[in-house]
C-alpha cells in the first residue's frame, strides 16, 4: 500500500486526502491546528457518508477509506510519504516554509507536489534541494466532484516526476492537463479576469450581484455566477490570485477591484466567513 502525505486540512486539503483514501492509499493528513484538522476529517466523514446514503459507496468501503486516513499536527509525520501534496493556506511565505521542513524531513526520492492555485512552482522548488522533484498537482474544489488535475511543471521539474504526477491524477479518475509555470496558470489566469470583471460591474452599479449571477448562468450556462463561485471559492483567495496576476505579468488589467479589496478588508470572504457578495446561513 502506497503512503501518501497531505498537508493542510482546509476544503481543498481534505478533499484531496478523501479522494487518495478512497483510492486505497494510506494517508497522512497533516495540520498545525488540532481545531481545523477534527473539521477536516469531519468533513470527510460527512462526504463518505453522503456517498452511502446515495449508494456510491458501501458501508466497508466508507470504513475502509475512514482507516487509511491518519490525521496528524505534526509535519515529520509526512516523513515516510513517497508523494506528498501540499494544500496549505495560499501565501508564499507559509508555502516556502513548509517546502523547506519537507526538503529536510522527507527521503531525496519523495515528490513535493503543490496544490497552489497560482503561487510560483519555480520558487517553490528553488527553495529545496530536488527542484526536479516538485512539481504543481492542483486540484479544482469541490475536489471529489471535479474531474480535472493541473499539472504544472517548473522548468527543472523532471519527466519521472511529471509522469508519476499525471499517473497518479488517473488513478484518482482524474483528467490531468499539462501547464507550463505562469502566473495563476492556466484556469486562474481565464477565470478569475471574469470574477474580477463581474465585481467592477457590481462596483460601478451595473447590475445587483444575483443580476450578474444570473446572466451567466443562465445566459452561459455556467454552474454557479461568477459572484456565487467567488464566495464559494474564498474572497481573500480571489484577491490573492489577482495580485499574483498583477505582479507576475505587470499588466494593469489584472488590477483587483477596489471592492474585492474592500471586502477582504473587511472579513467577508464569501462562504467560508458567512457572508460575501451574497449571504450563507450555513
Ligand atoms: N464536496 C463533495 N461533493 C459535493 C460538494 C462538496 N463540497 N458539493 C456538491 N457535491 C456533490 C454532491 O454530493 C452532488 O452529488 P449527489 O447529488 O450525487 O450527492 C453533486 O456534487 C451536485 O451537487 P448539488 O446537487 O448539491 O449542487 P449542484 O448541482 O449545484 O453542484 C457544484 C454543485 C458541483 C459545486 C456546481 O455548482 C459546480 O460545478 N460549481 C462550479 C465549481 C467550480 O467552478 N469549481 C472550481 C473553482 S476554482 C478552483 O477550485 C481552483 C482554485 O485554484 C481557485
Amino acid at each position: 500500500m502506497r503512503e501518501i502525505a497531505v498537508i493542510g486540512a482546509g476544503a481543498m486539503g481534505s478533499g484531496i486526502a478523501q479522494v487518495f483514501a478512497q483510492a486505497g492509499d494510506v494517508v497522512r493528513l497533516v495540520e498545525a491546528g488540532s481545531e481545523q484538522l477534527e473539521k477536516g476529517m469531519a468533513g470527510i466523514q460527512r462526504q463518505l457518508d453522503r456517498s452511502v446514503e446515495r449508494g456510491r459507496l458501501t458501508d466497508a468501503e466508507r470504513a475502509e477509506a475512514l482507516g487509511r486516513l491518519h490525521p496528524s499536527t505534526d509535519l515529520r509525520n509526512a516523513a515516510l510519504a513517497d508523494l506528498v501534496v501540499e494544500a496549505v493556506y495560499e501565501s508564499l511565505e507559509v508555502k516556502l516554509e513548509v517546502f523547506r521542513t519537507l526538503d529536510v524531513e522527507c527521503s531525496p526520492d519523495t515528490i513535493l507536489a503543490s496544490n497552489t492555485s497560482s503561487i510560483s512552482i519555480t520558487t517553490l522548488a528553488a527553495a529545496t534541494g530536488r527542484p526536479d522533484r516538485v512539481i504543481g498537482m492542483h486540484f479544482f474544489n469541490p475536489v471529489p466532484v471535479m474531474k480535472l488535475v493541473e499539472i504544472v511543471r517548473g522548468p527543472a521539474t523532471s519527466d519521472a516526476t511529471f509522469e508519476r504526477i499525471e499517473s497518479e491524477a488517473r488513478r484518482l479518475g482524474k483528467e490531468p492537463v499539462e501547464v507550463r509555470d505562469f502566473p495563476g496558470f492556466v484556469p486562474n489566469r481565464v477565470l478569475m479576469p471574469m470574477i474580477n470583471e463581474a465585481i467592477f460591474a457590481l462596483y460601478e452599479g451595473e447590475a445587483s450581484a444575483t443580476a450578474i449571477d444570473t446572466v451567466m448562468k443562465l445566459g452561459m450556462n455556467h454552474p454557479m455566477g461568477p459572484l456565487e463561485l467567488a464566495d464559494f471559492i474564498g474572497l481573500d483567495v480571489c484577491l490573492g490570485i489577482m495580485n499574483v496576476l498583477h505582479e507576475g505579468f505587470g499588466d494593469p488589467k489584472y488590477r483587483p477591484c477596489p471592492l474585492l479589496k474592500q471586502m477582504v478588508a473587511a472579513g467577508r470572504l464569501g462562504c467560508k466567513s458567512g457572508s460575501g457578495f451574497h449571504e450563507y446561513s450555513d
